[in-house]
């Protein structure tokens, strides 16, 4: 197959893996830097969305690996989804991805879905930020970015005071932030699965250094293997099909009743998991991308739609 991955950079470790793991396979690998691609819409005499990569015009892609991350997402998404309209068959749905870049319109779909996610509220009115803080339970809060990744910019705030001073700071600056309620009992540690198709593939456990309350190895927090128990399975795939993902990192903290989901990853960094764990998940991953591909080809065949 010819396969395109959307990526800021092709440099990206993740990235890389994810070349790596579709050449051994047998695939063309076909980077798309966000900033060489632009996608052309409209016009006489391009009625039809085109892709100039380069200047030049993409031939067409068989499959499509889309990764958003704090750059561009806007222009990941518009670009997959032209690249998919035009016959590429995806790892993940874009809108999953979009639902997946916004963590409350992932707790939106969590609790539609029945599952654990902590209480959440978005405080905008600067009138009555005690009662939104108040409405998850009381500080200690977290309050973090509405899309943010890598654990940048969670912070905890111990206090009333603390947790309304700091959404009035973020609110007049016009920053989008989520208040909700800290999980104490998760100690500083949560765990990673990663969901590939209808299978969680792999886990780890992330452990926050000393003074930090995020395990986020970006954050210098310290992975190891784990055997996830069956009730934490069950969670993680049901987390990536409420938020309409197919590949995802499902973030999990230990709350008093049970697994907690925290986050859906669409786009998780393979490293630090590939690392703790020895195993090719880039490689899951172009497997299964392969699987639906074919499924998407017979389908083509039978008449129906292709996709
Ligand atoms: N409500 C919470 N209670 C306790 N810990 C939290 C809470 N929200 C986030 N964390 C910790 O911070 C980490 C980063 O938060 P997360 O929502 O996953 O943001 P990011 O997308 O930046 O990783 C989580 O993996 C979790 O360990
Ligand atoms: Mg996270």
């Amino acid at each position: 197959m010819r396969i395109g991955l959307i990526s800021k950079d092709i440099e990206l470790s993740t990235t890389s893996r994810f070349i790596a793991a579709g050449e051994r396979r047998g695939h063309e690998m076909v980077p798309l830097r966000l900033l060489d691609g632009a996608v052309i819409l409209g016009g006489a005499a391009a009625p039809r969305p085109a892709l100039l990569l380069d200047g030049v015009e993409l031939p067409p892609l068989d499959a499509l690996i889309p990764r958003l991350g704090a750059y561009l997402p806007s222009l990941a998404l518009s670009l997959g989804r032209c690249l998919i309209a035009a016959g590429a068959t995806p790892l993940n749905d874009l809108d999953g991805m979009a639902v997946a870049q916004d963590k409350l319109r992932t707790a939106e779909r969590l609790v539609a879905a029945g599952l654990p996610t902590p209480r959440t509220i978005f405080a905008k009115d600067l009138d009555h930020l005690d009662r939104a803080v108040a409405a998850v339970g009381g500080a200690p809060v977290v309050i973090k970015p509405t899309s943010g990744a890598q654990g940048r910019g969670v912070m905890l705030a111990e206090t009333t005071a603390t947790a309304v001073a700091i959404l009035e700071s973020l609110i007049v600056t016009g920053r989008d932030h989520l208040v909700q309620e800290f999980i104490a009992t998760a100690r500083g540690e949560d765990r990673r699965l990663l969901v590939v198709g209808d299978r969680v593939v792999a886990a780890i456990r992330r452990r926050a250094r000393a003074g930090e309350f995020r395990p986020n190895l970006h954050r210098g927090g310290a992975a190891e293997p784990i055997v996830p128990s069956a009730e934490e399975r069950e969670v993680a795939l049901a987390a990536t099909r409420a938020v309409g993902l197919r590949f995802a990192g499902v973030d999990l903290l230990a709350g008093p009743e049970g697994p907690v989901v925290v986050e859906v990853n669409g786009s998780p960094g393979l490293e630090g998991i590939e690392g703790a764990t020895g195993l090719d998940l880039a490689g899951e991953a172009i497997v299964l991308l392969e699987e639906l591909h074919a499924r998407a080809r017979s389908r083509g065949e039978d008449g129906a739609d292709g996709r």
